[in-house]
């Protein structure tokens, strides 16, 4: 008899940035053109779905509003990688940005997670130091999980891994329309994570095939829906898209597929996942603690 590997131990507590000045005011991803705007009627009633599904499934959200000169904000996910000590006290590692149109969301992040009690931490500060998109890392099997290449460096894995004592995987990203790991890479339950090899280099799919024990593998064509860009929770899952073969294999590990469009936010390069950030995974129960800490890469 096969037992269920058990679901991720993170994914109730969320941060999302209330989508008020949601723009599209430059283009620093494929999807973003000045010419397709978002409609703000349609943007705030698909925000206002997605939250409601996140909670209908169990998660809470704590809401942030958005600077007005800072229309990326919206994806919240990219704001830091908040963790939680051991103790259960908050930390946040503050991402910095690799791109110049979005540094002015870091000192807001900075503050909600301060104003919240968290302790704070830069691995760089503006313009100096790696950079590093929170969207870029994940926690998996004990360990970070981070993509690099298009927005986070390589460096900031060592900052990482030496400055939380984690052990930090590293997979190089090569895909321009996957720029962040969290359009490739999505983890559904202990053993298994959708996977797109072809967001990353030879060796860094090959690397993450092997790091996941039971993958859905999935085509360019079915990311490109940004279907791994989902929030889990529990056994809930909740996606921008979800092509037939991809819900097909999820129901049959006994998940539940929930689909809520937010077509107005791909128009800016993100979805459900980009527009939520955990703030529940835990140092030292979904990251293993390893003193001085520890990177490999593919
Ligand atoms: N326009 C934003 C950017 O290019 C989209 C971010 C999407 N967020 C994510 N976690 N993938 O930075």
């Amino acid at each position: 008899m096969s037992t269920r590997p058990a679901p991720l131990a993170w994914g109730r507590r969320y941060l999302a940035v209330s989508p008020d000045h949601f723009r599209v005011d430059y283009a620093i991803n494929p999807f973003m053109h000045l010419d397709d705007q978002p409609d703000p009627v349609r943007t705030r009633e698909q925000w206002d779905a997605m939250l409601a599904a996140i909670e209908a499934a169990g998660a809470t959200v704590e809401v942030l509003p958005q600077l007005a000169e800072a229309p990326d904000m919206v994806y919240a996910m990219n704001l830091g990688l908040a963790l939680e000590r051991p103790t259960g006290e908050a930390h946040v590692v503050l991402s910095h940005m690799r791109y110049a149109e979005r540094r002015m969301e870091t000192p807001v992040a900075e503050r909600w997670f301060a104003d919240h009690g968290a302790s704070v931490q830069r691995t760089g500060r503006d313009g100096v130091g790696a950079h590093l998109e929170a969207g870029d890392a994940f926690a998996f099997g004990g360990e970070l999980v981070v993509g690099y290449g298009p927005r986070t460096e390589e460096l900031a894995l060592k900052h990482l891994a030496t400055e939380l004592g984690v052990s930090v995987r590293g997979f190089r990203i090569v895909h321009p329309g996957m720029y962040h790991m969290d359009l490739g890479f999505c983890p559904l339950d202990e053993t298994r994570a959708m996977v797109c090899p072809a967001a990353y280099d030879d060796a860094s799919a090959a690397a993450l095939l092997d790091l996941v024990p039971e993958p859905l593998v999935l085509s360019e064509e079915e990311a490109m829906t940004f279907c791994a860009n989902s929030v889990v929770v529990g056994r809930t899952v909740v996606m921008p898209a979800c092509p037939d073969r991809v819900r097909a294999r999820l129901e049959e590990w006994g998940f539940e597929v929930v689909v809520v469009e937010v077509g107005e936010f791909l128009k800016g390069g993100g979805a459900i996942r980009c527009l939520t950030n955990p703030l529940d995974v835990r140092l030292g129960r979904d990251l293993d603690l390893v003193p001085g800490g520890r990177v490999t890469l593919a």
